[in-house]
């Protein structure tokens, strides 16, 4: 069959997720980096595949199922939908959603072994290593050290002796060095293409692609003991998913990706193994292997066991999804590890999408119903085009940021041109034209941010679609913001007239709740001034009496310092008797108002300690003399 040439065509891959745990924020970040481009890449007219979906077999997830009492297809029927549930949420624009239970893929996998086994890049052997069961890998010694720990996971691993099939991945290593070699931008970015090159360049041995260890796989159709090892299974989502094969149109329309965006510990599988295959079965190799860092939570690695797993859909209840996204693309290098804190996202919220890019449509949409009711048109002539001229630049800055997959640098670019606008208005004062009856230049002004906004509502629509539909809808378009491409978005006069339709805020500001706690702290605590208001004495129990009619009250007369004693009421007959306290010497609060208690006038308050059940009155190591001071 012939392979149409769709210049235009992009395919973007996230990878599938495995289904023995919920998502989480790393699960979230690949997809909204994925969604973004794929969103991107409409937006410059090109026909994208964006596909998504999980990895559903494997001894880690029958191990789960059966801790759970499930069967592990009842298990992947069930996590799964909170993948599909919260890529809905996040507005997540997948093409297609693969499963690697689903029929069509098994079939496309068991092809593709059978195919390589008859050509002979497939050959049965005998396996024996060092296996990790929880990231199904196999490690060299030199890898698991003398404590035989996982390199990855850090569990211990098992040795392990079984009959396999094995790819000949061997054979490859030249091939492979010589592609890195013509296709320097296949990893992104190149510090982990020069891990990939040298692991490479170390050797490379052939790769176990069977398991008999397990059952809960894709099994060997000439072989039935053999299930299929799971990277060689979910590494073929990526064909199996846009129709398998040379054989099928869909395929040859799509294939091969543009982009496979992946986090750094399975870029190996993407970036050796994965090439590899597709070369054995005569494909083309990928255009790009996108590797992104970690994300750390308040500095801390993200784990069950200390409890500060972030899941996506609680972040999105709190905050508004496209601030999610926002942070996540713009708080990172996209490349690099990255830390997720709620404080600095709410920074970024109040600073970023409030301050600037909120107050720019805000302020600009209310000059535009005061000054003009609300209509834009297109001046015949205009003087100052700087922000249409600048708009230009800042999409040539986005697409070279994102031709490199750098979200961060494009989102900095963007909020660039949204201080640069916000400049615009301080310095042609619109408020002042007004008032001298400048029409002419007011409605130039309004016109240039009218079509600065419009300009913004496209380049952030793939970053933040919300937001990008609300200032749409609020520029007076009825129809979708999908329908247009990014021409549309640069030629600020490409309607020429606007009716506008302002609404509420974009975003609003949100008050940190730190802040408030710490207010509240704040008045709970006091200073070293404060502290000193207080007298505090210590003073030597002269005498002490049982207050009549009283359960709980002592009369006491101490000596402070002073030239009479003091008389002092405190709640003592439970926890004392009387002729325990004569002698002691405690402390005191010597300056605090007098009270009547039963009668008894009290000058002051001795302090004691109090934990519920026992208390113990506060007194002194060494013998000072009454009336010391306590400080
Ligand atoms: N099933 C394999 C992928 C097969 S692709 C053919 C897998 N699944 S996974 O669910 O364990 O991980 C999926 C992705 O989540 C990986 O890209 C991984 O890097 C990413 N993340 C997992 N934890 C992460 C963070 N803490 N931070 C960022 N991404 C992280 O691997």
């Amino acid at each position: 069959m012939e392979k149409k040439n769709l210049k235009s065509k992009y395919y973007i891959t996230t990878p599938i997720y495995y289904v023995n745990d919920v998502p989480h924020i790393g699960h979230s970040y690949t997809t909204i980096a994925a969604d973004t481009l794929a969103r991107y890449r409409r937006f410059l007219g090109d026909e994208v595949f964006f596909l998504t979906g999980t990895d559903e077999h494997g001894q880690k997830i029958q191990k789960t199922s059966k801790e759970k009492g499930l069967k592990p297809k009842q298990l992947a029927d069930r996590v799964v939908k909170n993948f599909q549930n919260l890529w809905k949420k996040l507005d997540i624009t997948n093409d297609f959603f693969v499963r690697t239970t689903d029929d069509y893929h098994i079939k496309c996998v068991q092809k593709a072994f059978e195919e390589l086994f008859n050509k002979g890049d497939i050959y049965k052997g005998e396996y024996e290593g060092w296996y990790c069961i929880p990231c199904e890998s196999y490690y060299s010694e030199i890898e698991i050290g003398k404590d035989r720990l996982c390199p990855a996971c850090g569990r211990k691993v098992d040795k392990v002796k079984e009959e396999s099939y094995f790819f000949k991945l061997s054979a490859y290593q030249d091939r492979l060095l010589e592609f890195y070699e013509k296709n320097p931008n296949f990893v992104i970015p190149n510090t982990r293409f020069n891990e990939i090159k040298s692991f490479v360049k170390s050797g490379l041995k052939d790769l176990s692609v069977t398991r008999t260890s397990f059952d809960w796989g894709v099994p060997v159709t000439f072989d039935d003991k053999h299930v299929i090892y799971v990277w060689f299974d979910a590494l073929l989502n990526y064909v199996s998913a846009i129709g398998c094969n040379k054989d099928n149109d869909k395929f040859l329309n799509i294939w091969p990706a543009d982009a496979h965006f992946v986090g750094k510990d399975i870029l190996r599988f993407h970036a050796v193994y994965w090439p590899a295959f597709l070369m054995a079965l005569g494909l083309e190799l990928p255009k790009h292997v996108v590797a992104h860092g970690w994300w750390t939570v308040e500095g801390k690695k993200m784990s069950k066991s200390l409890g500060n797993v972030v899941d996506p859909n609680e972040m999105i209840e709190k905050y508004p999804k496209d601030a999610y996204r926002y942070f996540l693309l713009r708080n990172v290098p996209f490349g690099l590890d990255g830390d997720f804190s709620e404080k600095e996202l709410i920074e970024r919220i109040n600073s970023e999408l409030v301050n600037d890019l909120g107050n720019l449509v805000n302020r600009s949409l209310t000059m535009i119903e005061k000054y003009l009711n609300g209509v834009t048109e297109k001046p015949k002539s205009i003087v100052d085009n700087s922000l249409e001229e600048k708009a230009f630049e800042t999409f040539e800055k986005v697409k070279k940021s994102l031709d490199i997959f750098r979200f961060d640098e494009a989102l900095s670019h963007i909020f660039e041109y949204v201080r640069y606008a916000n400049k615009y208005i301080t310095q042609k004062e619109p408020w002042s034209l007004k008032k001298q009856n400048k029409t002419p230049q007011l409605n130039e002004v309004l016109f240039n941010l009218t079509g600065a906004i419009k300009f913004l509502s496209g380049i952030i629509s793939a970053f933040m679609p919300d937001t990008a539909d609300k200032i749409w809808s609020q520029l007076g378009f009825e129809d979708s913001i999908k329908n247009y491409d990014y021409r549309f978005f640069l030629d600020f006069g490409s309607k020429e007239k606007l009716k506008i339709n302002k609404q509420d805020v974009i975003f609003n500001r949100i008050e940190e709740k730190e802040e408030e706690d710490s207010k509240e702290e704040k008045a709970k605590k006091i200073n070293i001034d404060e502290f000193f208001n207080v007298d505090l004495r210590a003073a030597k129990v002269l005498d002490a009496q049982s207050v009549e009619k009283s359960k709980k009250l002592i009369k006491l007369s101490i000596d402070i310092g002073e030239n009479k004693p003091r008389t002092l009421v405190a709640g003592l007959k439970e926890y004392y008797k009387l002729e325990e306290l004569v002698g002691k010497t405690i402390i005191v609060v010597a300056n605090l108002k007098p009270a009547k208690l039963m009668g008894i006038e009290s000058n002051g308050m001795l302090l004691a300690a109090k934990d519920g059940k026992s208390l113990g009155l506060l007194t002194v190591m060494e013998d000072v003399k009454p009336g010391a001071k306590v400080g």
